[in-house]
């Protein structure tokens, strides 16, 4: 069968990496697709929506906003006048980067915009929600997770399956940009992807390597199926939720001179 690579980036891995057909995963079936209820997110695995309030989005754009503020403070100089989106100016040193950038936030700290985002989250998917518990740096908890990406860094994650880490499997992922992703700077999704069996996309057999990068997650690099690569435009307060069986990622940041940073919050049946 003819394998199509996902990218012209997928096929430069596919040469460096050891790869292989997916296997040994649990399908998606209507007990564990969160999706189910709503004809459009089950068919495409994934849809965009806008936050009800526009104050929910400037509330956690200040949250974040602080709380980078606050890390950067802790690690060098305390920074005066600090934007987020020129977060990649004030880094002083490559390290302090990967010191802040470590995933996971309290979701209390975000106050009321978290419990808005969820009951958004419960009314689309017609379930009741809560966050995922998960292990974050060695502690147990319930975790929001953000991202932040330096303009022209390879600070993105590859092509991949969140099911392929074992405790997002039975999650949806909702994922809410705040600064650096107008004009499509945004991630790439491949619709119905979800639906596919672990067999038809190859992969890389552990967590990729990619420009000198380890990813806990592996690297979807092709597949036997047909295909098509969307790139969702999205507005202030507009968020994607999507299968943890969806083909996401390679959100690399192409803007010159603006850090894209993008919250995502893991939901599970309560
Ligand atoms: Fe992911």
């Amino acid at each position: 069968m003819e394998i199509k690579y996902l990218n012209e980036d997928c096929e430069k891995i596919s040469k460096r990496c050891d790869l292989e057909f997916g296997k040994e995963i649990i399908p998606l079936t209507p007990a564990n697709n969160l999706l189910n209820s709503d004809p459009s997110l089950n068919t495409n695995g994934f849809g965009l929506f806008t936050l009800r309030k526009p104050e929910t989005f400037t509330a956690l754009e200040q949250y974040i906003t602080g709380y980078i503020q606050q890390q950067l403070g802790i690690y060098q100089e305390p920074v005066k006048g600090f934007e987020l989106c020129r977060y990649h100016q004030y880094l002083q040193q490559e390290e302090t980067h990967y010191k802040i950038s470590t995933w996971g936030l309290e979701y209390q700290m975000l106050g009321n915009a978290f419990y808005e985002i969820l009951q958004q989250a419960e009314d689309l998917l017609q379930l009741k929600l809560k966050v995922k518990k998960i292990n974050h740096l060695g502690k147990e908890g319930d975790y929001v997770g953000f991202r932040i990406l330096r303009p022209l860094r390879n600070d993105h994650n590859p092509f991949h399956r969140d099911a392929w880490l074992p405790y997002w499997r039975d999650t949806v992922n909702v994922w809410l940009p705040i600064c650096g992703f107008e004009n499509g700077n945004t991630l790439q999704l491949i619709p119905k992807s979800h639906l596919w069996s672990d067999d038809q996309i190859l992969k890389t057999k552990i967590g990729a390597e990619i420009e000198g990068k380890k990813y806990h997650v592996p690297a979807a690099i092709g597949t036997v199926n047909n295909f098509s690569i969307e790139t969702p435009v999205l507005k202030k307060g507009d968020g994607l939720i999507f299968s943890p069986y969806l083909i996401h990622g390679n959100g690399r940041n192409h803007k010159t001179d603006e850090t894209r940073v993008s919250l995502e919050f893991r939901f599970c049946k309560a």
